[in-house]
């Protein structure tokens, strides 16, 4: 039986065309998916591909809608013969979409996303290897239960843990102080690590039923921050992430701002600017038992598990137990 990939096109800039050669100035996802299967070699005999274009759009326009939509599209597909799913996806949102889907998809089947840094029309675009590479990865027994993976410039990346660490070089992504899961050469994979992190199956977020995500808002911390910024984003907000200086800190008048704001049963959960690290208890910043440490989380990933942990839960007890699994 061959191995039946499913590609999912969202836009993003391998799907990307300008003036030629050039690699800047550029529209992303202004190609059809078929055009990027055109850009493939001749895939063997045991490896069936199908895709469907879901959307083309720049990843900034990416939305809470999009993920709910796209994680019940692959938890619907994945009941079906398909083996693997691929995701193009612009790379400027690539990690907070891989991370929304490590939560909320059911399935232990691989599911891989990919982009690039060049158009499609800029001289040595880096799209074409990325998309071979991803759906061979797709098609790997290796692949299964690792939860959801990005596969870019030759490396494996968890969901949970990639981030994007360059704006404009090929090799954009990686897993920060953990590196990457494993490498890809050709269509072959070399797995090396594993997330210990709780995803897919094991995961307890359900989006079959959600109509929306709870708001969560995220506020930088920068010398001389004023905290009223706190109160103007808590009358809108259930929860906040604030991306502190260091291993997660702020001015004392940050400090009581939130402890005024665990009246309001508003969670708060410290992150860093830094991308490295880890931030953990510190009653000198939590002050309040509204407070929860990012641990590993960067901001944008912290926002998506508060948003999710709110549809569960409002204990700060809980969220402080998912943040530590998560
Ligand atoms: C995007 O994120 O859609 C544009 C940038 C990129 O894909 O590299």
């Amino acid at each position: 039986m061959p191995r039946h990939i499913h590609l999912i096109a969202t836009g993003g800039t391998i799907a990307g065309t300008g003036q030629a050669g050039k690699t800047s100035g550029y529209e992303a996802g202004s190609l059809p998916v078929r055009s990027l299967l055109d850009t493939l070699p001749p895939l063997p005999e045991d490896l069936q591909l199908t895709a469907e274009q879901l959307c083309s759009i720049d990843s900034n326009q990416v939305d809470s809608a999009l993920w709910l939509r796209l994680a019940r599209h692959i938890n619907q597909l994945a009941q079906t013969d398909i083996d693997g799913f691929v995701i193009t996806h612009g790379t400027d949102t690539m990690d907070e979409t891989a991370y929304f889907l490590n939560l909320t998809v059911k399935t232990e089947k691989p599911v891989i996303l990919t982009g690039a840094m060049r158009p499609s029309t800029a001289a040595s675009a880096d799209g074409p290897l990325n998309l071979y590479q991803a759906i061979h990865l797709a098609a790997k027994p290796e692949a299964a239960g690792k939860g959801i993976l990005v596969c870019f410039c030759d490396s494996i990346y968890s969901g949970r843990d990639v981030q994007k660490v360059n704006t404009y070089k090929t090799d954009a992504f990686n897993e920060k102080d953990l590196s990457c899961l494993g490498y890809m050469r050709d269509d072959q994979c070399y797995f090396l690590n594993a997330s210990l992190a709780v995803h897919t199956t094991a995961s307890r977020f359900d989006v079959s039923g959600l109509k929306e995500l709870p708001r969560v808002d995220i506020l930088y911390f920068y010398a001389g921050a004023p905290a009223d910024a706190l109160d103007f984003y808590a009358s809108r907000a259930r929860g906040l992430v604030i991306a502190g200086t260091g291993s997660g800190n702020y001015s004392p008048q940050w400090v009581e701002k939130i402890r005024q704001l665990s009246r309001l049963c508003i969670p708060v959960i410290r992150s860093s600017r830094i991308g490295h690290g880890i931030v953990s208890r510190d009653p000198h910043f939590e002050g309040s038992d509204n407070c929860i440490p990012a641990y590993t989380l960067p901001p944008q990933k912290a926002r998506i598990l508060l948003s999710l942990a709110l549809t569960v839960t409002d204990s700060y007890a809980e969220i402080e137990e998912i943040f530590r699994k998560y």
